[in-house]
């Protein structure tokens, strides 16, 4: 699902180079559950990021679901984020001034999904997570486990084939992360994606198949 030949990220910072991804070579299996773990700075999130679509490699060849990716334009960019990724992030990243709905129901927007199907699915998906009686609270009237819940829900909207989630459990108590935790390993199995996750928690990570370890933004081998 995901093959990475010796990419590279490197940000110039005046005068200065970092080199956040020196060279990662990487293969993931489709329907692979990855724990992604790694000193601060090691290049986690940088990586998660090239393979979302978020950023892009400086140098390097990244294929995900069959298509290189480093060589897409703007758009092609776009559509490749919206059509085969879903993220998650430490810190929730809703949209404040939204309901958790119509947070769950904004990637279905850009899908061009009507609006009658956007709400069905949306709600769907809330009740799955547990919050079918949340989705006209907004993010402040949500508690940070209940965020994240919406936050899944709506990674989930357009049925990604490849799942980022970057310190999902970073923001929680242990109890609610485990409720997250249960939550991502359903999906997986559920919705047959791949599921690449960067923690710190050895706990966490122990909900993976297999666990990646980086250093200095290369892929360390056991
Ligand atoms: N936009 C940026 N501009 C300049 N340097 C950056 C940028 N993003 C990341 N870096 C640098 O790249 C390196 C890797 O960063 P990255 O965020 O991937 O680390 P990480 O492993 O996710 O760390 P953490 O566990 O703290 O989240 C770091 O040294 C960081 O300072
Ligand atoms: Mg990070």
């Amino acid at each position: 699902m995901v093959a990475a030949r010796d990419l590279h990220r490197t940000y110039t910072m005046g005068r200065a180079e970092v080199h956040a991804l020196a060279g990662v070579t990487l293969d993931i299996a489709e329907g692979a559950f990855i724990a992604v773990m790694g000193p601060s700075g090691s290049g986690k999130s940088t990586l998660l990021n090239l393979i979302g679509g978020l950023d892009r490699a400086s140098v390097g060849s990244l294929r995900v679901a069959g298509q290189e990716i480093t060589t897409l334009d703007e758009n092609g960019l776009a559509f490749y984020r919206r059509r085969v990724c879903g993220f998650i992030f430490q810190s929730f990243n809703l949209v404040s001034s939204m309901t958790a709905l119509q947070n769950v129901e904004f990637p279905l927007v850009f899908a061009r999904v009507p609006r009658a199907e956007r709400t069905r699915r949306a709600r769907y998906l809330l009740d799955a997570v547990g919050l079918g009686d949340r989705v006209g609270h907004r993010p402040t009237e949500l508690s940070g486990g209940e965020q994240q819940r919406v936050a899944v829900a709506r990674a989930l909207a357009n049925s990604p084939r490849v799942l980022l989630a970057d310190e999902p459990t970073g923001n929680l108590d242990s109890h609610t992360g485990a409720e997250i935790m249960a939550l991502l390993g359903r999906a997986h199995q559920e919705a047959h994606l791949t599921l690449l996750m960067v923690t710190h928690d050895p706990g966490v990570a122990a909900h993976a198949q297999q666990i990646l370890r980086m250093r200095d933004g290369q892929i360390q081998i056991d």
